[in-house]
């Protein structure tokens, strides 16, 4: 006899039911592959959306960041401020440079770097030459911080850009799941001197593998431009004026990207449903929430929330074929940044990564879907709570 075997809910699909196949096609007949139509439209429509003065389409969000560093004078040696909880492609972009990064303690209620935190080290590690920033004991230049629009809820840019000031530090903005997110009126990643996307399979949008670099100077788009095609500065010869990148999003992808920013208001629309369902059902369990910060108008991009312990719940879940996972390990515990700084009062990120789980939340996910993740989800806790 056959068991009962329900259809698994996945974590987080991409939803492709638009234009995206015409507009691939329509690419592939074109014969422009490397850039072309789309290309540029792609760029326009992202510009136009988040009012970035000028959006430059990359490989993907790692290669965006990578770049976007560069452009903010990250160098071999350096010093670089990251969240101590976030994917760890933004401290990998900082190694990539020769720099290291420094990993800053998040805030327990929203998720984000630890603004208070950030600041008070900075006051008491740090020192000015020349208009530069030095770390005390290391004597090595703190060029840059990054701040991570972690699951679509944006830091306080007004503070940390102050703060940025202060301290001559340039600001990076990690926007790779924030696309959608606004505060105050102005989107994720148009607030710092640079801001990064990411359009990766399981993002709001994708582009299956994909990132843009976004900026409001002229000179800094252009260079971006410039390190992405390999530096080339000759239209016929093959003249390279320094070390460039081969980042270039290519223009079938881009045509996808087209047919995905057509459709960027209705996934919206279902995340925010999502998540309210999600805080409906679990708030009275005893679950804990990520909280917006004030003027967070969010994406919704991933629902997640922090029970006693996650990994349990992840492999209860799991015998039912519903696929969760934990919140990121935090950088300081992973063997590549074991030796790098991690200012920390009591180690919350740690404690968020413990208890967190990132639950079903794809864009085509059904109300009957939902209902089963939370009945079980719901049961679990019952019974975890009462043992
Ligand atoms: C916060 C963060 N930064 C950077 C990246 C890197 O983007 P990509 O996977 O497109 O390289 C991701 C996502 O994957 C991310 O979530």
């Amino acid at each position: 006899m056959e068991t009962y075997k329900p259809s698994p809910i996945p974590l987080c699909e991409p939803y492709l039911n638009g234009r995206e196949k015409q507009y691939m096609a329509e690419a592939v007949d074109s014969n422009w592959l490397s850039g072309g139509e789309f290309l540029r439209r792609f760029e326009q429509q992202l510009a136009d959306y988040t009012g970035a003065a000028h959006v430059i389409g990359a490989s993907n969000g790692t290669s965006a960041l990578q770049i976007a560093l560069t452009l903010a004078g990250v160098t071999q040696g350096d010093l670089v401020l990251v969240p101590d909880l976030t994917f760890v492609a933004t401290a990998n972009a900082v190694k990539y440079l020769g720099a290291d990064p420094i990993m800053v303690d998040i805030d327990a209620h929203t998720w984000l770097m630890d603004l208070d935190l950030l600041q008070d080290w900075l006051q008491s590690h740090t020192y000015q030459n020349h208009a530069e920033c030095f770390h005390r004991e290391s004597r090595r230049r703190i060029k840059a911080v990054v701040p991570v629009h972690l699951l679509g809820n944006v830091c306080e840019m007004e503070r940390l850009n102050a703060i940025a000031e202060c301290f001559t530090l340039a600001v990076v903005e990690d926007a790779a799941c924030s696309l959608g997110s606004f505060r105050l009126g102005r989107h994720s990643g148009t607030s710092g001197l640079l801001g990064t996307m990411s359009f990766n399979s399981n993002k709001i949008i994708t582009t299956a593998g994909g990132g843009a670099i976004l900026t409001d100077d002229e000179v800094l788009a252009k260079r971006a431009r410039h390190l992405i095609t390999q530096a080339k500065n000759h239209p016929i010869e093959y003249m390279h004026d320094e070390l460039g990148y081969n980042f270039r999003l290519v223009n079938p992808l881009a045509a996808m990207g087209c047919a995905q920013m057509e459709q960027l208001a209705s996934f919206l629309q279902k995340k925010k449903e999502v998540t309210a369902h999600y805080r409906r059902a679990f708030t009275d369990c005893g679950a804990v929430f990520q909280q917006l910060t004030p003027g967070t108008d969010s994406n919704n991009w991933h629902s997640a929330m922090l029970v006693g312990e996650s990994r349990s719940l992840i492999t209860a879940l799991a015998a039912e074929y519903i696929e969760t996972r934990p919140l990121w390990t935090p950088i300081h515990e992973l063997p590549t940044f074991r030796q790098d700084w991690y200012i920390s009062r009591e180690n919350v990120s740690s404690e968020v990564s413990r208890r967190g789980i990132m639950l079903p939340c794809s864009t085509s996910i059904s109300e009957e879907q939902l209902q089963r993740v939370s009945q079980i989800i719901k049961s679990f806790l019952n019974v975890s709570t009462k043992n």
